[in-house]
């Protein structure tokens, strides 16, 4: 049987950030992509990735920040296109919403493009609910919608 590991991105990661800037890259166009400032991103003292492993393979990843004590964000989840379909992407979303509550904020907020159904899909599952279509979000004729999650506060 396979062998998959969600691991959290730490120091000690060799190549890992590369090969998830290469993934990135490949996935999502420019104007999505958090290519060029990925390093920046992951500096953030408030921020995380988790990264999925199948035998030792990078699968996909996720990353979120909480830029505030209130809010988390999801940032990017990506699953390598081969490997989709087979839980790889719920397992990477529930393992970040379970990261994002232990740091006490009330909601998780994320954009994604309308036109991408698996993704808004799989959010949807998990109780994201949609709050606004944002026009010209990625670029003039892109759009996204922002979703939200808030975690029980009782
Ligand atoms: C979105 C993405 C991460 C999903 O990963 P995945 O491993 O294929 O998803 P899973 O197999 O875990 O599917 C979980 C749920 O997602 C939704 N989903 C996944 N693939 C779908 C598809 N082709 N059509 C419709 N819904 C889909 C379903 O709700 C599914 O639950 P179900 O199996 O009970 O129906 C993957 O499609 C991807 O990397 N897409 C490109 C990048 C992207 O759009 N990222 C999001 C930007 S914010």
């Amino acid at each position: 049987m396979a062998n998959v590991a969600i691991l959290e991105l730490n120091g000690n990661c060799g190549n890992t950030v590369e090969e998830i800037v290469k993934m990135e890259r490949e996935i999502f166009p420019e104007h999505e992509s958090l290519t060029s400032f990925f390093h920046d991103e992951l500096r953030k003292k408030n921020s995380g990735l988790l990264y999925l492993h199948v035998d030792g393979e990078l699968v996909g990843y996720v990353m979120y920040s909480w830029p505030s004590s209130s809010y988390a964000t999801i940032t990017e989840l990506a699953v390598k296109e081969q490997w989709r379909g087979q839980g790889h992407g719920e397992a990477l979303l529930k393992a970040a919403i379970q990261k994002c509550s232990t740091t006490k904020v009330l909601r998780i907020m994320l954009h994604v493009d309308p036109l991408r159904t698996p993704a808004v899909n799989l959010y949807k599952k998990h109780g994201f609910q949609v709050d606004t279509l944002v026009e010209g979000y990625y670029s003039s004729d892109r759009n996204a919608y922002r979703m939200y999650l808030d975690f029980d506060s009782s």
